[in-house]
């Protein structure tokens, strides 16, 4: 671990974060027959800060309905947990957090927050900010990784930690059903006794509330959407001309889950530098570039128990948009 300005500050952070994958990503996404490219590539700055923004368009509910579940219930969850320690898997810019970490802060004494990342700058500044916001915080160990394949890189519990788990924003959505259940296995082989998870989930609803939450009138979303195509071309040399390909997002009934699309609004060749790779689409050709699962009880419920875990309890909104799971290893 290297230590940073301030000395409760830490990082750890996986060899070649994000670049490690995005080459294979690439190469094995734009050459199947469904072209997909997984959603973790979004997140450079720019598109850490594209996502911040989302959270605050009128259509995007999932945010504030998250952050008014944690209002009513952080100080239960702080009861029930008791947690000495608050790691946050794809913590972002943890605006919610604080409010876990005040109620923590009211029941006890949380001596440490861990948040993981994938984007090491936002996650830094977040480790920052929140050791200034919170000054008898002992230490605030950031991870830089892929929570899909980094999760041993958490430092070890301190002894007589009792640890809380946050993955909030409803980002375990962002995995078909077998990568969402693996991941969450893994993250349940971390738990012990004692130890929580915290799971922000977005629940099925009229698709129309869905699908205006991903086609928002200020195109932040598309933006957003678009973001991985810049991602590759600094990365990896490619040249996407970003304005030819146009944003879409589809509920899927189905499958219970949007999809998000970007569409090429013209015949082009893309070439890819760094991986020799050339790329032809059709005007119409399409890129898969998200999914983001919707929640029944039910899809909630085979997951926690496929992963050996329990609910403790299901909090939501009066509304029932979106809810937070808190559970335990069985
Ligand atoms: N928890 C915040 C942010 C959600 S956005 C909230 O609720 O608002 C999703 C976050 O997960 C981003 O910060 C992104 O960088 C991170 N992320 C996405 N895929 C990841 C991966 N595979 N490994 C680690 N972090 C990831
Ligand atoms: C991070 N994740 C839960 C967001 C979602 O809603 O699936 C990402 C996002 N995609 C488009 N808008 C927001």
């Amino acid at each position: 671990m290297s230590v940073i300005d301030d000395e409760r500050v830490n990082l750890v952070a996986a060899d070649g974060v994000g670049a490690s994958t995005l080459a294979d990503d690439v190469r094995r996404g734009l050459q199947a027959p469904l072209r997909e490219l997984p959603p973790k590539h979004f997140y450079d700055a720019r598109g850490s800060d594209l996502f911040d923004q989302i959270c605050d368009l009128p259509e995007y509910y999932p945010t504030r309905t998250e952050r008014s579940i944690l209002e009513r219930r952080a100080a239960d969850i702080a009861a029930l947990t008791q947690a000495t320690e608050l790691v946050e898997l794809g913590a972002g810019t943890a605006a919610k957090t604080r409010l876990l970490l005040d109620a923590l802060f009211q029941q006890g004494r949380p001596r440490r927050y861990i948040p993981f990342d994938i984007d090491g700058e936002t996650l830094l500044r977040t480790g920052r900010s929140v050791a200034a916001e919170y000054p008898s915080l002992e230490a605030v160990d950031c991870v830089a990784g892929d929570f899909e394949r980094h999760l041993h890189l958490i430092p070890a519990k301190r002894p007589g930690a009792r640890r809380l788990f946050a993955f909030l924003g409803g980002t375990i959505g962002n995995f078909e059903t077998r990568a969402r259940r693996r991941l969450l296995r893994t993250v349940a082989a971390q738990l012990h006794a004692g130890d929580h998870l915290l799971l922000g989930v977005d629940l099925v609803k009229d698709p129309a509330v869905i699908e205006a939450a991903y086609n928002d009138a200020a195109g932040v979303t598309a933006q957003f959407n678009r973001n991985v195509l810049a991602v590759i071309n600094r990365e990896l040399q490619a040249d996407f001309p970003l304005k030819a390909f146009a944003h879409v997002a589809f509920f899927d009934r189905a499958n219970e889950w949007i999809e998000m699309r970007l569409r090429a609004t013209r015949e082009l060749t893309v070439t890819v530098r760094e991986i020799d790779l050339v790329v032809e689409f059709a005007a119409g050709d399409e890129i898969r570039t998200e999914i983001s699962a919707k929640f029944t009880p039910q899809r909630l419920a085979r997951d926690l128990a496929d992963s050996g875990l329990e609910l403790v309890e299901l909090m939501s909104d009066p509304a029932g948009l979106f809810a937070v799971a808190l559970a335990r290893p069985v």
